[in-house]
């Protein structure tokens, strides 16, 4: 929080950050968590949080979107509390419950006949791309331009890309092998024909497509369906493994994640964050031809390892989120919420004459403050940042959590209600009259 306009305080939050600053560089533990101003936390519950100022937020950060039960859902912390009362961590073998999660995901996900389990969405993106290359011997990888599937070498690249980088090398980070670089193809969103190029000018050289099911790094811009079907075609033409990235719309989007909804089956999928509402659980899962190549299995030649994989306390959690999500009413809630935020935020714009395309999908939602079609990352450009981070930056100063950067998405929750949702409006409303 930066606004010194507010009555909030952030004294408390100021002296954390200090103390972090010296001994963890920046403070903070992912570069994605350091804002303009200090924020701690001491208190979350629901669709509420509170900050060690004693600042009381309703959140729609959700952690970057694991949380799609609320804050400390007690069932699923029941769960994660009862994994602790059974052996802890073995190393060897596997257990009913492990057995369990990956039945629940191959009942739900089309793409899953088999799945392997990790706490982190990286982990599980990192292994497509080792399994993609491993199982068709080749080395190249395409991308989108504007999708995130991680921190590892092999796909930072490309994501929110300033105008003259866009479609070329992007890298995300100093330190990625130039290898690692020349091996990831940039494609372009809902252009089948970037694609077409990229593998005709690579001919039997690209093993995998990633798709981020639905590109929610950079807010909300939709796939066409004509599009992802052309990608599966291509795929089944030219050899190439197909992952969807489900990492946020994976049991968000509902249990079937993105796929079930767009009715085009991957190879391969990744799934994590809201998974286990919190906990760290991610899954990969696809079809049995493809998931035999790893080396748990006899004779597998892709390596797979991971101390922590399948700990109990992810699993247990994620078991739990899974159950309160089937009955399929959670999905059916939080969906309307989102339309309903959705509508009245582009009401309102409307009527205060505010460009703005209130963007989103389910229970995510991503004003952008532009007019016109949105189809490439590219469109996005046109996206007036500093009405975008100005209204995000006014909700919060009003009580009402939205990540202060631009075109970042929002969730709802299963523990928000109407009556939250009229007053993000209500307070939308004062936020964006200052903004006309
Ligand atoms: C689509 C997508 N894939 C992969 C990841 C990486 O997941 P994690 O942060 O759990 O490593 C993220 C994280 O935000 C993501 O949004």
């Amino acid at each position: 929080m930066t606004n010194a306009e507010t009555k909030m305080k952030f004294d408390n939050s100021r002296r954390l950050h200090e103390r972090a600053n010296t001994v963890i560089p920046g403070g903070v533990n992912s570069a994605t968590r350091r804002l303009p101003g200090p924020s701690s936390w001491e208190w979350a519950e629901g669709a509420y949080m509170r900050d060690v100022d004693g600042n009381t937020f309703l959140d729609y950060h959700a952690a970057f979107g694991p949380i799609v039960l609320g804050h400390n859902d007690p069932a699923v912390n029941r769960a994660a509390a009862e994994a602790m009362q059974g052996p802890d961590l073995m190393g060897i073998g596997i257990s009913e419950a492990e057995i369990r999660l990956a039945e629940k995901v191959v009942e739900h996900v089309p793409c899953a006949e088999q799945v392997l389990c990790f706490n982190t969405g990286s982990e599980a993106t990192y292994m497509a791309v080792r399994l993609a290359r491993g199982v068709t011997g080749r080395t190249k990888l395409i991308k989108f331009q504007g999708t995130f599937h991680g921190w590892h070498d092999y796909l930072l690249m490309n994501i929110a890309s300033p105008a003259d980088r866009i479609g070329r090398q992007d890298p995300g980070s100093a330190g990625q092998l130039q290898d690692a670089i020349d091996n990831t193809l940039i494609a372009r969103l809902n252009d089948l024909e970037s694609v077409e190029a990229l593998i005709r000018e690579n001919p039997d050289q690209v093993a995998a497509i990633f798709l981020e099911a639905i590109p929610h790094n950079i807010g909300c811009v939709m796939p066409r369906k004509d599009f992802v079907e052309g990608l599966r075609r291509l795929c089944d033409e030219n050899g190439i493994i197909l992952v969807f990235d489900e990492v946020i719309t994976g049991f968000r989007h509902g249990l079937g994640g993105f796929q079930s909804h767009i009715g085009v089956t991957p190879d391969v999928s990744t799934m994590a964050k809201a998974i286990a509402n919190g906990y760290p659980c991610a899954v990969i899962a696809g079809k049995r031809d493809v998931m035999r190549h790893f080396s748990t299995e006899p004779g597998g030649k892709v390596f797979v390892g991971g101390t922590y994989n399948g700990h109990p306390v992810g699993v247990n959690a994620a078991l739990a989120t899974i159950a309160a999500l089937e009955d399929g009413t959670i999905h059916e809630r939080t969906f309307r919420l989102g339309d309903k935020m959705r509508a009245g935020l582009a009401e309102i714009a409307e009527r205060l004459g505010i460009p703005m395309i209130s963007a989103g999908f389910g229970s995510v939602f991503t004003p952008y403050f532009m007019e016109g079609e949105i189809k490439h990352y590219e469109d996005l450009l046109r996206n007036d940042t500093a009405k975008d981070i100005g209204f995000r930056q006014g909700m919060c100063d009003n009580g009402i959590y939205m990540l202060p950067l631009a075109i970042k998405r929002n969730h709802v929750s299963a523990a928000h209600s109407e009556a939250d949702i009229d007053r993000t409006l209500d307070v939308a409303e004062t936020v964006l009259k200052t903004l006309v």
